[in-house]
């Protein structure tokens, strides 16, 4: 019989590092084991550079592959050590690669993660550049964790939302009936740890305990507002390309950063509580959940019960490998991964491209 196991890999835009998980792809998706592998602090500035322009970038993204790669199947390796299953139980590793470049405008998504040598370093079958084959189809590329959010949370009798607060927050409209919406809404952590990162000199403002101790200062929050990508409909999909350190720069005036901080975060939880309109639950997944003044800002804006994935049985930090480790399964058995009707693409499309055991 076809085995049923799959690893998901995915490592996000916060560049934290990755997370595996070892997920049964049976009716019931359940995962099985989890490991995180942090990124350190060397491997994350060389990541980071690569999402703006420099030097030699096609020297630097391909090295930088061969890191990935071989962080990822140490990864994979503790993973299957943890769970203690051999590598052949496993019919495929999906990879999400890590994001340099998202320009669905332009007709190009980029991930790096030299895939091959995944496949070579762990003699299992992967699948990567899942994005690639929704934007050639004229799609976003993302989100595509919405098909997984649907077939995990999706109720008979209750409007609900799933949301994801990575680097960048996207949103999955689960309505009763009709069809998912989903969407990139702005930023989740991305501001608040380039901030943190400059004023604290730490990756994260942990439980987002500074930005709560600030004043949101109002005419910041309304020129950051104004940014048209709030404004504009779905389909729509954003990364480090908009969301950076100049965007943020432009928009200041020299206020305190304390002030700052609170002001991104109210920021943050205001698009993810716009974006959830009409949920009367609203389950959240992603590192942003640890982060408890942005959790409580999503709580009161948000005209809805508000809880994480936790709630429903899946630990919130896992939800995104568990996506890609399921969308490996729709590859490899030949079925559609995206729904068109979230990114935008002319159809369903079956994504990725497969680098065999
Ligand atoms: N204790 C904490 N307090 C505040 N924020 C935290 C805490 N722990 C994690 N975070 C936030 O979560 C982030 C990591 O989240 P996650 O791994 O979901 O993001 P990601 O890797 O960008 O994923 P995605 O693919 O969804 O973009 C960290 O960068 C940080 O901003
Ligand atoms: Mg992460």
């Amino acid at each position: 019989m076809t085995s049923t196991l799959y690893v998901g890999l995915m490592s996000g835009t916060s560049l934290d590092g990755v997370d595996a998980v070892l997920l049964d792809a049976a009716a019931a998706p359940r995962v099985l084991a989890s490991v995180h592998h942090p990124f350190d602090e060397a491997l994350r500035r060389e990541l980071l550079a690569l999402n703006a322009p420099g030097d030699n970038e096609l020297d630097r993204a391909a090295r930088l592959g061969v890191t990935l790669a071989r962080r990822y199947a140490a990864a994979v390796a503790e993973l299957l050590q943890a769970s203690g299953g051999p590598p052949a139980d496993v019919r495929a590793i999906g990879c999400h690669g890590q994001t340099v470049r998202h320009r669905p405008d332009r007709g190009y998504t980029v991930q790096i993660g030299n895939a091959a040598l995944l496949a070579e370093l762990t003699g299992i079958a992967v699948v990567a550049d899942f994005r690639a084959r929704d934007v050639a189809a004229g799609g976003q590329g993302a989100p595509l964790a919405p098909a997984f959010h649907a077939t995990l949370f999706r109720h008979r009798s209750e409007n609900r939302a799933v949301v994801n607060i990575g680097g960048i927050a996207n949103v999955t409209r689960l309505p009763i009936e009709g069809t998912v919406v989903g969407f990139d809404c702005g930023p989740g952590n991305c501001l608040l740890d380039l901030w943190a990162a400059k004023h604290l000199g730490r990756p994260y403002d942990e439980d987002g305990a500074w930005a709560a101790g600030g004043a949101v200062v109002p005419a910041l929050l309304g020129r950051l507002r104004d940014e048209p990508f709030f404004a504009a409909p779905p389909p729509k999909s954003t990364g480090r390309d908009l969301f950076n350190e100049a965007w943020l720069a432009a928009r200041l005036r020299g206020e305190e950063p304390r002030a700052v901080q609170a002001t991104l975060l109210e920021l943050t939880a205001g698009c993810i509580a716009d974006a959830c309109k009409g949920a009367s639950r609203v389950i959240v997944c992603g590192g942003g959940t640890r982060n408890g003044a942005l959790m409580r800002r999503v709580a009161a804006l948000a005209s809805a019960a508000v809880e994480s994935t936790a709630a429903h049985g899946l630990d919130p930090s896992l939800v995104e490998a568990a996506a890609f480790a399921w969308l490996a399964e729709r590859t490899m058995n030949g079925a559609p991964g995206n729904l068109a009707e979230v990114t935008g693409a002319r159809g369903p499309r079956v994504l990725g491209a497969i680098y065999p055991r």
